[in-house]
């Protein structure tokens, strides 16, 4: 067993650290499968994808099982040691191969041009540096390679945008694992340089009360085909 000051040493090098919120996560993202219909959408996220993929911010792994076939390899990065701990298990029953590894979205532990798709999922939301993320995906992606995103963030009127940005700055962040429900992610993509292809907006949930983080946008995005291979920018 590992000694207590093993423990700590491991979890002062963690760049992500939430157990608290990485226990609540690993429940209400499984009841949301159903509940929110999260399944479903994971399902329409994926679908067609093929190749090598990157995942980032794998969570706990709740995007394995909905992988096509036709994906040959997922390389799934999770910074949190308990969530990645469960993104291990789920890697063991996916139908895929995922290499589950630690590391965060600013410093992907991946080769450059490597990846036919980058997958970001409830993920732009939490990190720390959203353009510099940006970049190592378009890094990480082969000229030409495809994001699917599917991110909640701003929408809705003044009032909403007001109380989105009011919790960004006080309780939201510290409260849900660096969440921040005021981000956009379809202009921080187009900034970063990509290509955007088809994206639409949805709430989620679809038929209840529009909660600060019920805007969300599902779509796809590409690195430009004549992009520098050796480099993101
Ligand atoms: C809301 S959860 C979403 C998890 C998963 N993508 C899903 O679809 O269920 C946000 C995830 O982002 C991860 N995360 C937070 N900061 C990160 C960073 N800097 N780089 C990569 N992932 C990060 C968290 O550990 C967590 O797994």
């Amino acid at each position: 067993m590992q000694s207590r000051s093993a423990r700590l040493a491991g979890t002062a090098r963690d760049p992500v650290h939430h157990p608290v919120f990485a226990r609540y996560y690993a429940r209400a993202s499984v009841a949301a499968e159903t509940r929110l219909g999260m399944a479903a959408v994971r399902g329409r996220l994926l679908t067609g994808l093929s190749g090598r993929v990157v995942e980032v911010g794998a969570g706990n792994g709740l995007n394995f099982a909905h992988y096509p076939g036709a994906v040959s390899e997922i390389v799934a990065i999770e910074p949190e040691r308990a969530l990645r701990a469960l993104a291990l298990e789920a890697a063991l029953r996916a139908d895929v191969p995922v290499d589950v590894a630690p590391g965060t979205a600013e410093a992907l532990p991946v080769k450059s041009g490597a990846f036919d798709a980058a997958v970001l999922c409830l993920v732009l939301c939490s990190v720390r540096d959203v353009a510099r993320a940006l970049a190592e995906v378009r890094r990480v992606l082969r000229p030409g390679g495809e994001v699917r995103f599917f991110e909640h963030g701003r929408g809705g009127g003044r009032v909403m945008h007001f109380t989105q940005r009011t919790l960004d700055r006080t309780v939201w962040p510290p409260l849900a694992g660096g969440c921040h429900v005021a981000r956009d992610a379809v202009g921080a993509l187009r900034e970063a340089g990509f290509v955007l292809g088809p994206y639409r907006r949805l709430m989620m949930p679809e038929n209840g009360p529009a909660l600060p983080q019920s805007y969300c946008v599902l779509g796809t995005a590409w690195r430009p085909a004549g992009d520098d291979p050796a480099g993101g920018g």
